[in-house]
């Protein structure tokens, strides 16, 4: 039982007027430990008992069943328990040194798959910071809800198809260079199709022309599709580099392109159930029960849409997966988008619309301004992620020449701090990308978090530490009591982490846990000789443990030395 439950099945024994439910619901965390641990309020006693709320504090702590707690004392109105330290601290750190890297681990998803739609770039166009947002949230809420059972698989989306490769095929004809594309994909396959629809404006016979070559594409000819398929494997050799840098896989890249040949079965059911309207010659689905516009299915030259894309591929992924989540990570201009396609797969009477979320997270400015190809405010990941791992090597050889394996240490750092910043924003919240900050070893960064780890782990190689799970541990002093507390925590904290599908509560938690263990080590001499020692180094190794653990759920690696 939870230290709550056990306060409010103590109280509820005292108090006639309240189940141990409503209690639970009262009880408070005081501001100060030196209050107690778990305090519950007498106020909403006051009335029916007709007695001052102090006085009933009192006489509740008087005659309370005290046994397991260190006391239970009345405070004001407030009835204040104090938990048994000792006791409590030597049942965690035990627990953590006996499931190592599977504490705080639940089986709730029993298996069951949840599918994340995540990171999702469009070919021949450039990686944005978009990208490594739904990227980097996706891989962390995968980790989350793998470490809750379930069985994360996470899909790469690629925007693969749409007339803009019609678009593309035409202007590589015109004006394509091999080699230069070759060289630099996406910046070469994005001046040329800057170059097409900058020339379209004077010359419509271009737009036409790439319509036609869009269709020759969805009809499967030769030469369009050569043309298709290079210009995708050019462009993920220039994403992979970006996932290699950030450790991220993925368990599927069925892109767009993919549901080419399944968006008919989708018009037919839509035909079917009597859903699809002409609307000038197009064909949609009308939403307004749902307050929602109309969903465009297909145009009127027949062309399919990202939606009609989106549709095949939610009955293909329950299909594929039986998902009992289907997530997908995007900015928040797509909630529109993703309001559409749920409201539609109701429409068509699929049940499990509801184990469907979009995930939505908010902006990255530059400078404080919002990002834009026109003025130049832009963010090119590749060399930024490149920058921060270099800027990480000259930090690193700045505190420590002598490290061994410099450059993985490095690249550990300048991704880590990337991304924690990155995830320790609430997510709907946007932040500005600076690099300075994100890389800072003070504040609520990345690299704070992994030095607490680092130093945690140069201690216990002295002490040359063995964790015994069979030892008894004993620690009264207040700081090491605070980590432990939050160490008791973790299994919470994650599966509130994962309900919101907020990695920012993780984040939060790593820097709390190693903020107090880094005042503990200010005030502790944790090495010195004493009866207490053994019981400081498993205080150390259960926090290291778990801040690794944290940090891996982030998608964060932890280097043993830096
Ligand atoms: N490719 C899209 C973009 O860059 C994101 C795709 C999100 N996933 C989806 N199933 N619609 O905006």
């Amino acid at each position: 039982m939870n230290q709550k439950a056990l306060v409010a099945q103590r109280l509820a024994a005292q108090i006639e007027n309240l189940d141990e439910a409503a209690i639970l619901d009262l009880l408070e965390t005081p501001k100060s430990s030196d209050l107690g641990d778990i305090a519950f309020p007498a106020f909403s006693l006051a009335k029916v008992l007709r007695k001052a709320p102090a006085v009933i504090a009192t006489e509740i702590a008087e005659a309370i069943d005290t046994t397991g707690f260190e006391k239970v004392v009345a405070t004001g109105p407030y009835v204040n328990f104090f938990l048994d330290k000792v006791d409590m601290g030597d049942r965690i750190l035990r627990s953590i040194i006996e499931a190592k890297e599977t504490y705080g681990a639940q089986n709730i998803g029993q298996g069951q798959n949840i599918t994340i739609d995540m990171s999702s770039p469009n070919i021949a166009k450039p990686f944005s910071v978009g990208h490594l947002r739904s990227t980097v949230i996706g891989d962390a809420l995968a980790n989350l809800f793998n470490k809750l059972g379930y069985t994360a698989v996470r899909i790469n989306h690629l925007g693969d198809w749409g007339k803009q490769f019609g678009l593309l095929i035409v202007a590589y004809k015109l004006w394509g260079d091999k080699a230069a594309v070759e060289a630099n994909p996406i910046s070469e396959l994005l001046k040329l199709y800057v170059r097409i629809n900058e020339e379209m404006e004077t010359k419509p016979e271009l737009d036409e022309q790439g319509r036609e070559w869009f269709l020759k594409l969805e009809q499967g000819d030769k030469e369009a599709w050569e043309l298709w398929e290079w210009f995708r494997s050019e462009s993920l050799v220039e994403f992979n580099r970006i996932y290699k840098l950030l450790h991220v896989d993925f368990d599927s890249y069925n892109g767009e392109a993919f549901y080419n040949d399944k968006m008919d079965e989708i018009i037919e059911i839509l035909e079917a159930k009597n859903l699809l309207e002409e609307s000038r010659g197009a064909s949609i689905v009308d939403l307004e029960d749902f307050n929602l516009n109309p969903a465009l299915i297909k145009k009127s030259d027949g062309a399919t849409l990202y939606i009609t894309r989106d549709l095949a591929t939610a009955l293909y992924r329950k299909r594929t997966y039986d998902f009992a989540k289907n997530i997908y990570i995007t900015g928040h201009e797509q909630s529109g988008h993703f309001a559409q396609l749920s409201a539609v797969l109701e429409k068509m009477g699929y049940d499990w619309v509801n184990d469907m979320s979009h995930i939505p997270f908010g902006l990255v400015t530059k400078n404080k301004k919002k990002l834009s190809t026109r003025k130049g405010n832009i963010i090119l990941l590749e060399p930024t992620i490149v920058e921060a791992i270099s800027r990480a090597e000259q930090q690193i050889a700045a505190k420590n020449p002598d490290l061994p394996n410099k450059e993985e240490v490095a690249r550990q750092v300048g991704v880590g701090a990337i991304k924690f910043y990155d995830l320790k924003t609430d997510r709907m919240n946007g932040y500005d990308f600076d690099l300075e900050a994100m890389l800072s070893f003070e504040g609520e960064t990345g690299p704070y978090v992994q030095y607490a780890y680092a130093r945690i782990q140069s201690i216990l190689r002295k002490a040359d530490y063995q964790a015994d799970p069979e030892a008894h541990y004993h620690l009264e002093d207040s700081e090491s009591w605070e980590i432990v507390k939050i160490l008791q925590d973790f299994s919470r904290v994650i599966e509130r982490a994962a309900n919101q599908f907020e990695p920012s509560i993780i984040a939060k938690y790593a820097i709390n846990l190693a903020q107090h263990f880094n005042k503990y080590y200010a005030h502790t001499r944790i090495l010195e000789e004493s009866p207490e020692r053994e019981s400081r180094l498993a205080l150390s190794y259960a926090t290291g443990l778990v801040l690794k653990e944290a940090l891996r759920l982030l998608g964060v690696e932890a280097p043993e030395q830096m």
